[in-house]
């Protein structure tokens, strides 16, 4: 590793949050969303850390399942966009790939098949982004009944767990016990993410599905109310490569906006953009050395931030700075960028080594 810039992966930490979270809802299973490269973490050394653990993992599209086959993960995957043509449908039947359907000709394609694969039966229950509509569904589960087996489920998706005062959520339960009313079977049900795994016993059901949670990310809520005990899995570092000192008036980074108020040192670390820092962090947004609260000076680059390290007169060159991780909460960081945990764990980029602690 020439640049001694990585992102620890913890995977310890992956399993400790898996069995705080299922530990919420004792009486489900629980499906481990590990798409997107199971956030950023790595699907399969997280598959690997969660195999004997997890019934069934959730991928977003069938190249991601792929993956996993060929790395030698042998557990029930299942495909939350389904699928998009016939050869895929043919090929998760044959590896067990579980499909999630959403529209009627995926129903219809599905129906065709010689050896169907297991089918999830998506609702849209009020998020309007994938699934059938509460008017269409029941016809639909009764036309097409011959295709859910023992492992089929029906599922929705809820577009506000994580907002425990917000009634979005009640109207989708709502929704979905409406339209499933007149059915004469018992289906098993998939309504719980992370944030309603921990917030919304009424949304657990046979399977719950859990992925922002796995990683130590924010589940929602508020900080008053209780929350499992998660760990952070991901932890970002880079090492300071350059540090000058500042005479108060002058300015730092691109477009010159950040202005010393008195004189400053100032630490270079390399890391920017291009590995997936915000660059929309602005400056005053913090990270760690030496234990101590660090803020940033200036605009992001694409390799580079500057962050002002007057009150921390020990940083020398080679330090290690904490981007986010165990002393600096991710949140915090996209807080502070004005976006989510999940983006900024899933755009770590490929050039940032992962360096994973195995068990
Ligand atoms: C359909 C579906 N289910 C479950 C999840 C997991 O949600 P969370 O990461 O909030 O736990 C996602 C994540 O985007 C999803 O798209």
């Amino acid at each position: 590793m020439t640049r001694k810039t990585y992102a620890h992966i913890d995977l310890a930490a992956v399993q400790h949050n898996f069995d705080q979270l299922s530990a919420c809802a004792p009486n489900s299973q629980h499906v481990a969303v590990i798409k997107a490269n199971a956030y950023g973490h790595g699907a399969i050394a997280v598959a690997e850390a969660l195999a004997s653990r997890v019934a069934l993992f959730a991928v977003a599209f069938m190249d991601e399942a792929k993956q996993l086959r060929e790395a030698g993960i042998d557990t029930p995957i299942l495909s939350l966009e389904g699928f998009f043509d016939e050869e895929e449908a043919i090929w998760a039947a044959n590896h067990n790939v579980w499909l999630v359907i959403h529209h009627l000709a995926q129903l219809e394609r599905v129906e065709r098949l010689q050896n169907p694969p297991i089918i999830w039966f998506k609702i849209d229950t009020g998020m309007h982004r994938l699934g059938f509509s509460l008017e269409e569904a029941p016809g639909l589960l009764q036309r097409f009944s011959h295709l859910l087996g023992p492992d089929s489920a029906v599922f929705t998706h809820l577009a506000c767990a994580d907002e425990v005062s917000n009634d979005k959520t009640r109207q989708q339960l709502d929704n979905l016990s409406r339209a499933l009313s007149t059915q004469q079977t018992h289906l098993a049900l998939s309504v719980a993410n992370s944030a309603a795994t921990v917030h919304w016993p009424s949304a657990h059901q046979r399977w719950n599905r859990l992925g922002i949670g796995l990683y130590g990310g924010f589940t929602g809520g508020s900080p008053e109310l209780p929350q499992p005990k998660l760990l952070p899995a991901m932890s970002l570092h880079a090492p300071v490569i350059a540090l000058r000192d500042l005479p108060a008036g002058e300015t730092v980074g691109y477009g010159s906006t950040w202005r010393a108020q008195r004189n400053t040192r100032l630490a270079t670390v390399a890391i920017g953009y291009a590995d997936g820092y915000p660059r929309h962090a602005p400056s005053g947004t913090p990270a760690i050395c030496h234990g101590q609260r660090i803020y940033l000076a200036g605009r992001v680059s694409m390799d580079m931030l500057i962050f002002d390290v007057t009150d921390c007169p020990q940083v020398a060159l080679g330090d290690e700075v904490e981007l986010w991780g165990s002393a600096l909460s991710i949140k915090e960081v996209a807080d502070h960028s004005g976006t989510i945990d999940y983006e900024l764990m899933t755009r770590v980029s490929e050039r940032v080594p992962r360096v994973v602690k195995r068990i």
